[in-house]
């Protein structure tokens, strides 16, 4: 079977086989299992930040298809519990109606639950680390099963330590709500525009969701299967940060190249100053829709940070213009784009 129907991107050539796990323990006796002898394993959720080789994988893939949700309260503070192949976007909706608020900034993204902490998933102001309360981990070296709390996790931007090694599998996620449908805050300023209210304030979760969903769909950010812009795993890169000490000699260089007159997008990071790669990305010529109509993978034609596959791409393909914006950025600006997505089987040209 094809890894290609497992990813967003529908890039990926076959694995050895595919197992589908629909309950925790099922997931636990597999993967315990495949480890015992020997088997290389591949763990999937929703496909959503994975780049797989036209090779495909040479082992067995194990699709996490879990499915339990279930609400709390501890301290007087709400939370909800889902196993970690709940789809998060379904997640989300199902915490909105349920009447809390605290997840719905994050609306509209693909993946499933349980990969949510492993990349810090973010958007709109608000990333996991923000709501996150508990991960229920399995570790394959030792077997144990167990819950662990973020401070152990290296929450950082877009990353943690779960990150770019399957040693543990997040068997479920438990998430911080807020009661009376109160959003987070807005922190995000186009958002709060869009809703009218003042960076910092809150309002109804559920205006929240809607109008997060809209601006992603504008972006080409919300799956559709008969939108190429959205066969994609988001963001490719992430927005690179610039240490302290190189940061004036970094902004001086975009003003050279495009006129002291040019607002440079920048938001404050730790130790240095955050840029926008997808701004980098479209002032160093690449816009959106880049390189044209033939192409097998394009710029977003919406969004020049995410990559597309318009129907006939290989892995390959992929990579190649990955490599090409890469570079042309670096030439350009002298600012390194690092990938997102987690890379099997293949990997950028140098
Ligand atoms: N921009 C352009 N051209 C474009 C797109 C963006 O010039 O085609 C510039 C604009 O100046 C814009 C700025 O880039 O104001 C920022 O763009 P946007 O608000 O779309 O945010 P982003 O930095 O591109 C990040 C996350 C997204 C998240 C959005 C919304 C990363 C790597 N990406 O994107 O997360 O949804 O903010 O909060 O941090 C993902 O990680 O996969 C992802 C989709």
């Amino acid at each position: 079977r094809r890894l290609a129907e497992l990813t967003t991107l529908r890039l990926g050539g076959p694995a050895r086989s595919v197992v589908r796990c629909d309950d925790t323990d099922s997931l636990v006796t597999t993967v315990g299992e495949l480890d015992s002898a020997g088997e290389p394993v591949l763990l999937i959720g929703g496909g959503s930040n994975l780049v797989i080789g036209d090779d495909g994988f040479d082992g067995t893939a194990v699709l996490i298809a879990t499915s339990g949700i279930e609400y709390g309260d501890e301290a007087g503070r709400p939370y909800v519990t889902a196993e970690a192949g709940n789809d998060w976007d379904a997640l989300v909706a199902d915490t909105v109606a349920a009447g809390f608020g605290g997840l719905e900034c994050l609306s509209g993204i693909p993946g499933a639950a349980g990969t949510t902490p492993v990349q810090n998933v973010g958007a709109y102001g608000v990333e996991v680390a923000d709501v996150l309360r508990s991960v229920r981990l399995f570790d394959r070296a030792t077997g144990s099963v167990e819950w662990v709390s973020p401070e152990s996790l290296g929450m950082a931007y877009r990353t943690s330590v779960l990150k770019g090694r399957d040693d543990h599998v997040v068997l479920a996620v438990s998430f911080w709500l807020n009661p009376d449908g109160v959003s987070a805050p807005i922190a995000y300023r186009e958002l709060a525009r869009v809703l009218g209210v003042d960076e910092g304030g809150t309002t109804e979760a559920a205006q929240v969701r809607a109008q997060v969903l809209a601006l992603r769909a504008g972006k080409g950010m919300v799956l559709d299967d008969g939108d190429h812009d959205t066969w994609s795993a988001g963001s490719f890169f992430t927005n690179p940060i610039v240490a302290e000490a190189e940061a004036d000699a970094v902004l001086a260089r975009i003003a050279d190249r495009l006129g002291d007159d040019v607002s440079i997008p920048r938001y404050p990071a730790d130790a240095g100053v955050k840029l926008s790669a997808g701004w980098l990305i479209e002032r160093a010529g690449f816009t959106k829709g880049f390189p044209g109509d033939d192409a097998p993978v394009r710029l977003s034609t919406k969004h020049t940070l995410a990559l597309t596959n318009r129907g006939s791409a290989t892995t390959a393909d992929l990579l190649a213009l990955a490599a090409r914006v890469r570079d042309g950025v670096r030439d350009a600006f002298g600012v390194d784009l690092h990938p997102e997505p987690v890379f099997v089987n293949c990997r950028l040209p140098r």
